[in-house]
């Protein structure tokens, strides 16, 4: 389960970093994968409302953001906006990357397509700012709740201070690691529950990402779902996305992997293995099984995903009976 941190302050040692680090520190302890992306050391330029977008749920600026941030906001099971109040918003470094999300409410509104793990991706926003009135974060939360909506991770919590101005005066607040540990307890517990399940197959190219994406869609509150290939490949095959598409949900951004970066995720409770590559691997400690699927060459993604649907609705049903 990835945590992903989306850093909004300029300031090198500031108290947004400060609280950003001492959330993912939370997560890492209690097994999640976490990664940072500092916002205003990378290169994510501001929309330009080019309308790309609203029609093919892409964006043509070429940057951080396309080259990685997009997949990484589709790949976190959690994502976590952090930002200190700059005139009652967020900063102007990551209200750029907010609005380049654009392009995740136009797969959801306008192409109607829904991340597949949905019913359990979570947001939370981490804020501070120097005054104490009422309305502090009222800008940055009305943002950021509509952000987080868009990309399918709903606002779980958020952990505001007021009264903090200079670059230390978070660290010294008296109650802060507390209520860190505590919020990222209650958010990840439902989540550390589940089980997880890897689908295993030569290259993770199709077959494997489509049953991850159909299994995530059934019943990502009790599995951890994850695909992986024996060997790399560098994108979906042609087709993929589109089928998945078909039924309204989105791995558009999804990219291959390979089993070392799964079972970085820590160890499967059940292997599912796709073709013939996968069923002679064994990983110690896991539940093992075969699936019999007609090779991803021979068939039309379409067909595939009618085939792999069944084998997905009756493994869970095979789990959750007994
Ligand atoms: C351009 C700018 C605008 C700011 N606007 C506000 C504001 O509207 N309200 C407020 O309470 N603090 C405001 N601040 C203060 C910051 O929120 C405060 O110093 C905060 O601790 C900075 O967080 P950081 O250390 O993570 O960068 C502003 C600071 C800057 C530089």
């Amino acid at each position: 389960m990835l945590v992903l941190g989306l850093q909004g302050s300029p300031r090198r040692n500031g108290n947004t970093r400060f609280l950003l680090a001492a959330f993912l520190e939370a997560a890492a302890r209690r097994g999640a994968r976490t990664r940072l992306l500092s916002v205003p050391e990378a290169d994510i330029r501001p929309c330009r409302e080019l309308g790309v977008c609203e029609k093919r749920g892409t964006c043509p600026i070429r940057d951080d953001l396309a080259r990685e941030g997009y997949g990484l906001i589709r790949e976190a099971e959690v994502v976590v906006l952090a930002s200190p109040v700059f005139f009652y918003g967020m900063t102007a470094q990551i209200k750029a990357l907010v609005d380049r999300c654009q392009v995740f409410w136009a797969r959801k509104y306008r192409l109607r397509l829904a991340d597949p793990r949905r019913a359990t991706r979570r947001g939370f926003v981490l804020s501070v700012g120097a005054t104490r009135g009422k309305n502090l974060f009222e800008g940055l939360l009305l943002s950021a709740r509509y952000f987080l909506d868009a990309i399918d991770a709903p606002l779980a919590g958020s952990l505001l201070y007021r009264g903090i101005e200079g670059p230390g005066d978070l660290a010294r607040h008296p109650a802060v690691r507390g209520e860190v540990e505590a919020a990222v307890e209650e958010l990840l517990a439902p989540l550390r529950r589940r089980r997880r399940l890897l689908f295993l197959a030569r290259q993770d190219d199709g077959i494997g990402p489509m049953a991850a994406a159909l299994a995530g869609h059934r019943a990502a509150a009790a599995w951890e779902v994850h695909s992986a290939g024996l060997e790399p490949a560098a994108n979906l095959r042609p087709g993929v996305a589109e089928a998945m598409a078909e039924q309204g949900i989105d791995i558009g951004f999804q990219r291959p992997r390979v089993l070392e970066e799964a079972l970085a995720e820590g160890p499967p409770d059940v292997v599912v293995a796709l073709d013939a590559a996968a069923a002679a691997a064994r990983l110690e400690g896991a539940q093992h099984e075969s699936w019999e699927v007609p090779a991803l060459e021979a068939e039309p993604p379409g067909r595939l995903r009618d085939a792999l649907g069944p084998r997905v609705e009756d493994f869970l049903g095979r789990e959750a009976g007994g």
